[in-house]
């Protein structure tokens, strides 16, 4: 695996966002697999949470990000791949909590609806804090036991 890299993908709804949140994350010492979209043109989210999934199970990136108009539809979207754990965060305490408790590594962001200082706060404590493990570690395992 590339050490430190971060695989980022938006749709329309984000693509400002993650603009700026590419320049931070260079700053941060991360190097940036920018997945698209491009342009403000109008795309389909899950189309960019599979790209993000895709890099992470190819081991291209360790972590990821993710943004749409909310969030929302772009965090389902990526849930939906088993060795994805995506969270939806808003503010500074879930990003702490997606990384000590969830184990998250698909942070998601609302290019309208979280503002850009809120939003770089977010990720770069999403990226520096550590997993518990712990009683988290076991209810994270559960979190891919279908049985
Ligand atoms: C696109 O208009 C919008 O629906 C999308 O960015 C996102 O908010 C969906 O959950």
């Amino acid at each position: 695996m590339t050490a430190r890299t971060i695989a980022i993908a938006s749709d329309h709804g984000g693509v400002e966002l993650k603009a700026l949140l590419a320049a931070d994350l260079a700053e941060l010492g991360w190097s940036v697999l920018d997945l698209g979209t491009d342009g403000t043109a109008s795309v389909d989210y899950p189309d960019f949470a599979l790209k993000v999934a895709d890099a992470l199970a190819a081991r291209l990136a360790e972590r990821g990000l993710l943004i749409c108009g909310t969030g929302i539809g772009i965090s389902i979207a990526a849930n939906r791949h088993a060795h994805i754990r995506a969270a939806l965060v808003h503010d500074a305490f879930g990003a702490r909590m997606a990384r000590q408790h969830n184990d998250a590594n698909v942070l998601v962001l609302g290019g309208r609806t979280t503002g850009p200082e809120v939003a770089r706060d977010c990720l770069r404590i999403f990226l520096e804090t550590p997993f518990e493990g712990g009683r988290h570690a076991r209810r994270v395992a559960k979190l891919s036991d279908n049985s």
